[in-house]
């Protein structure tokens, strides 16, 4: 074969990908008030874990660094659990995914 298939497994550097697809960032703007990663968003990953790589919204770091309503964030110990059960949530259907910071 030539040249490999979309679907085909793609090995990024030792991280096993199911497939070439790979969904781009998009800011969802779901976190509410707290920017804190919740369920409707573990929902949302999850139901697109069958790409072969997630890169996840953009992602604050600070207080600071919020420039738009209601996106998550990951500078709190909330935030770090919230994100743990989005990734555990991908992890679970067999999907990968990064963060945005
Ligand atoms: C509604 C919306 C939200 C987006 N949010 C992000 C984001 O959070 N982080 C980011 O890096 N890019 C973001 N992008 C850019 C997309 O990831 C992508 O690069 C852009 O839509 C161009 O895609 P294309 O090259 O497939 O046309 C966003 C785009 C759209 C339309």
């Amino acid at each position: 074969m030539p040249f490999p298939s979309l679907l085909s497994p793609f090995d990024l550097h030792g991280l096993q990908l199911a497939n070439r697809v790979v969904m781009a960032p998009l800011t969802r703007a779901r976190s509410g008030p707290d920017r804190i990663p919740n369920a409707m968003i573990a929902e949302y990953y999850a139901q697109r874990s069958s790409a072969g790589l997630i890169i996840a919204e953009a992602t604050t770091i600070s207080e600071q660094a919020n420039g738009w309503v209601e996106s998550p964030g990951i500078y709190t110990d909330a935030m770090e659990a919230g994100w743990r059960s989005v990734t555990e949530a991908v992890h679970a259907r067999g999907g990968r995914i990064f963060l945005t910071l």
